[in-house]
C-alpha cells in the first residue's frame, strides 16, 4: 500500500498525517509506503511549520526531517491511495486526473471516520490554536485506515 497525504502548502496539516501515518505502518509492521506532498509550490524544500512540528512531538511523532514538494500527475501512478484535507486540495488533484483509475484513488481523509460526509480538516495555517484538534482528527482517520486495510474488526463497533 502506498499512501499520499495531500494538503495546500505540505507544511501543516499532510505532514502531520504523514508522521502519524508512518509510526502507525511502523508500530503494526506493515510494508507501506507513506509521503506528503501541497497543491501549492510556496513551501517547496521547507520543514513543517514550527507549531506543527512542536504538536507531533507533544504527541509522540517526530516529522522535523520531513521537507515540501508539489503534487505533480506521476503521483498517481505512484500511489494507490491519495487522502486531501479539504475541497480545495480535492479539486487541485482531481484537475490533474488523467483517467477514472486516478480519480478512484482520491479521497478526503476525514471520510475516513465520517463516511460519505465529505468533512474538510480546517486549515491551522490561519489559527495556530488548531494544530491540536487537527492532529488529534488526522490520528483517528490514520488509525481507521490501518485498522480498515488490515479488515480487524473495531471492538466497540462489534459490542453495539
Ligand atoms: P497546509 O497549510 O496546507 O496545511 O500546509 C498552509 C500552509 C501555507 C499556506 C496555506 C496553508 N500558505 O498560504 O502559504
Amino acid at each position: 500500500m502506498k499512501i499520499l497525504m495531500v494538503c495546500l502548502g505540505n507544511i501543516c496539516r499532510s505532514p502531520m498525517a504523514e508522521g502519524i501515518m508512518r509510526d502507525l505502518v511502523k508500530k503494526s509492521n506493515l510494508d507501506w509506503q507513506v509521503d506528503s506532498c501541497g497543491t501549492g509550490s510556496w513551501h517547496i524544500g521547507e520543514p513543517p511549520h514550527k507549531v506543527a512540528q512542536l504538536t507531533a512531538k507533544k504527541f509522540g511523532t517526530d516529522i522535523s526531517d520531513l521537507r515540501a514538494r508539489q503534487f505533480h500527475p506521476g503521483d498517481f501512478d505512484a500511489f494507490d491511495k491519495i487522502l486531501v484535507m479539504d475541497q480545495s486540495n480535492y479539486a487541485d488533484v482531481m484537475v490533474q486526473a488523467r483517467s477514472e483509475k486516478d480519480r478512484e484513488k482520491v479521497d478526503l481523509i476525514l471520510n475516513l471516520t465520517l463516511p460519505g460526509r465529505n468533512c474538510e480538516v480546517a486549515d491551522p495555517w490561519f489559527d495556530n490554536t488548531m494544530f491540536d484538534a487537527v492532529y488529534k482528527q488526522l490520528e483517528q482517520a490514520c488509525q481507521q485506515f490501518v485498522t480498515t486495510e488490515l479488515g480487524i474488526v473495531n471492538e466497540d463497533a462489534a459490542k453495539e
